[in-house]
C-alpha cells in the first residue's frame, strides 16, 4: 500500500513515533512518503492509498500546522483510507477524566478540520525536561509528580507503547488492503 504519514512534533516524539511508524511499514512492504506538516503542501493525497496524520497534545490542542493542513486537506483526506494518531501523556495512563478530554480534543479536531479520520489510535508519549524551558520544565515537573510520582523526578522518559503501535499499524493496514 501506497501511505503518507504527516506529522506535527513540539519536542520530538511524535516525529521519533512516525519515523518507526515509516521503518515498520517499509519493513512490511509498504511504500512510504514521510512529511512534516510543514512540508507536505506538495504532496496529491489522491495518489495515495493510505494517509496517516500524527500530531499530540499541549494544553489540550493539537500543532496548529496539523489542524491547518487538515483544514486545507480536508476533502482529499475524507476520501482515502486514513488514520489519526493523537500522541500525549494522558494516554499513558487509565484516568477517565484524561480519556474523556483527549476524545474531546479529537472531536474538536474534527468538527474544526472537517477531516474525518477512518481510525483515531490515541498513543502515549514521553516526557522531555531536556527539550523544555524554564516554565515548560516546571509544569511538566508538575504533571510527572501527579502522573509517576516513584519516577525519578526530572529526567527524560517514554510511554510510547511500540509493539502496541506495531499491531494497530500492521491490523490497519491489512484491513485496507483487504477492503481495496
Ligand atoms: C506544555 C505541555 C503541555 C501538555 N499538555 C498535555 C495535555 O493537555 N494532555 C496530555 O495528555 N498531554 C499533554 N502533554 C504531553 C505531550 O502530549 C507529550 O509530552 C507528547 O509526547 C509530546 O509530543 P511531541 O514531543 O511530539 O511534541 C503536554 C506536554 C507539554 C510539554
Amino acid at each position: 500500500m501506497k501511505t503518507a504519514i504527516i506529522y506535527a512534533s513540539t519536542e520530538g516524539q511524535t516525529r521519533k513515533i512516525a519515523h518507526h511508524a515509516e521503518d515498520f511499514l517499509q519493513g512490511e512492504g509498504h511504500g512510504v512518503t514521510l512529511r512534516n506538516a510543514t512540508d507536505a503542501g506538495d504532496l496529491r493525497l489522491s495518489e495515495f492509498d493510505a494517509v496517516i496524520l500524527a500530531a499530540s497534545v499541549h494544553a489540550g490542542k493539537y500543532q496548529s500546522e496539523i489542524v491547518a493542513y487538515a483544514k486545507d486537506h480536508a476533502n482529499a483526506l475524507n476520501q482515502v483510507a486514513s488514520m489519526f494518531l493523537s500522541v500525549s501523556l494522558g494516554a499513558a495512563g487509565d484516568d477517565a477524566t484524561e480519556w474523556s478530554a483527549l476524545r474531546c480534543y479529537v472531536d474538536d479536531l474534527k468538527n474544526d478540520t472537517g477531516w474525518t479520520p477512518d481510525k483515531v489510535e490515541h498513543v502515549a508519549g514521553a516526557f522531555k525536561f531536556t527539550e523544555y524551558d524554564f516554565f515548560r520544565y516546571w509544569a511538566m515537573r508538575w504533571m510527572e509528580s501527579k502522573r509517576d510520582p516513584s519516577a525519578p523526578a526530572g529526567e527524560d522518559r517514554e510511554y510510547t507503547d511500540w509493539d502496541r503501535l506495531d499491531k494497530t499499524l500492521k491490523d490497519w493496514t491489512r484491513a485496507r488492503s483487504a477492503a481495496s
